[in-house]
């Protein structure tokens, strides 16, 4: 079956792409603006964020998620930059999610603005919030993050688990910075029904690789926490998760290791991402498929937009590797991440 056919056939139901895999999930990334400046992530000087008018309007959001619902794609995640840096961020959570269709809400937050919002998130039906969070040690917080935010951030973790969030804890393992972190957020699952998830650095930090070769690994990491919590078993995975998860023998709370650099998860990869700007990235590593916000700006049906998506979802990357290599020779992954979403 040629490309465009297999994506057409499968469409009124789900949306299929050219190597079989089903898109259900979009990452909406609504700003590139951020109020940390983490390590992983960004220069300390920070990076040339876009003018306002170049970013999607929560107008043409909409009307994008009312263009993919149809096509079968339910689950949304808002991320950034950081989603509470952008004005009247809860009433684009409100409007997407009252969309036909779209039946998983998500957020990925830095928790440095969240905590005031815990009530509305729970109205507007979020489902779940993975909250960044690198280390439990205040002044290495401040290294991290090149901010004294900690306080906050630690705010909106009680807070989400007090209304009754499925927390997951995203900590990026970095040599030199954090591993004494991991012990400690290990830890945090004993008494905690949260899930911590460990997650190899990818080169996404507007700079460029920080090391030759990366050495903790999703295996090294694993190892490590076994040194000290031989008594873990292996949970099932949910489909299309990016973590392999475990739970020590008595905690509340589980653990994960996501190979975000090894990328070991790409035959099951259902996720498409938006950035701030409007590009359709269909891999985390491409450079960027569709403008889908210049579509929108000169003009062009809904019809059209359809088709133009579902032109690029039958020309998906097989892999992260596949995708890199396709940015062409010298390019290189180093745009900062806050501009992508993660
Ligand atoms: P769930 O929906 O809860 O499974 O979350 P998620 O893992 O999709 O999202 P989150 O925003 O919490 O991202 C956690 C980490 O996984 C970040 O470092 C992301 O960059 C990374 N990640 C998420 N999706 C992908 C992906 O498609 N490919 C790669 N390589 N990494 C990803
Ligand atoms: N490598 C791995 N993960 C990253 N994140 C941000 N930058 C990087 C990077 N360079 C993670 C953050 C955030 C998620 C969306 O992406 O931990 O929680
Ligand atoms: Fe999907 Fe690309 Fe991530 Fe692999 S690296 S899981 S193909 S986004």
């Amino acid at each position: 079956m040629d490309r465009q056919r297999m994506v057409r056939k499968q469409s009124a139901a789900m949306l299929v792409d050219n190597h079989g895999r089903e898109i259900s999930y979009v990452r909406l990334a609504v700003t590139d603006r951020c109020n940390l400046r983490c390590f992983y992530c960004m220069p300390e000087e920070g990076i040339r964020y876009l003018p306002k008018k170049e970013l999607l309007s929560f107008e043409e959001i909409t009307r994008l998620m009312s263009i993919l619902a149809p096509l079968g794609v339910s689950k949304v995640r808002f991320t950034g930059g950081e989603p509470f840096v952008r004005k009247d961020f809860m009433d684009l959570v409100n409007q997407v999610s009252g969309i036909d269709g779209i039946t998983d809400v998500h957020l990925t937050t830095n928790g440095v603005l969240t905590a005031p919002y815990v009530g509305q998130l729970k109205e507007a039906g979020v489902k779940s919030v993975n909250l960044s969070l690198d280390t439990l040690d205040r002044e290495r917080f401040k290294t991290i993050t090149r901010r004294d935010e900690f306080d906050n951030v630690m705010d909106t973790l009680n807070l989400l688990t007090k209304a009754g969030f499925k927390v997951k804890i995203n900590a990026v393992v970095m040599e030199g910075k954090n591993i004494d972190d991991i012990l400690p957020l290990v830890e945090l699952t004993r008494d905690k029904n949260i899930d911590v998830r460990f997650i190899e650095e990818m080169p996404f930090n507007g700079e460029g690789s920080h090391y030759p070769v990366l050495t903790w690994t999703y295996r090294k990491i694993m190892d490590y926490i076994k040194l000290t919590y031989p008594n873990i078993d292996k949970l099932k995975d949910e489909a299309n998760s990016t973590s392999y998860n475990y739970r020590i023998n008595g905690h509340l709370g589980s653990i994960g290791v996501i190979a975000a650099f090894s990328r070991t998860f790409c035959g099951t990869c259902n996720r498409i991402r938006v950035t701030a700007q409007g590009t359709l990235k269909t891999c985390l590593y491409d450079n960027g498929v569709l403008n889908i916000r210049d579509l929108m700006r000169t003009g062009q049906t809904d019809e059209q937009i359809r088709q133009a998506l579902t032109q690029a979802f039958s020309n998906r990357a097989k892999d992260g590797f596949e995708a890199e290599k396709n940015r062409g020779t010298g390019v290189g992954v180093s745009e900062s991440m806050s501009t992508i979403g993660g």
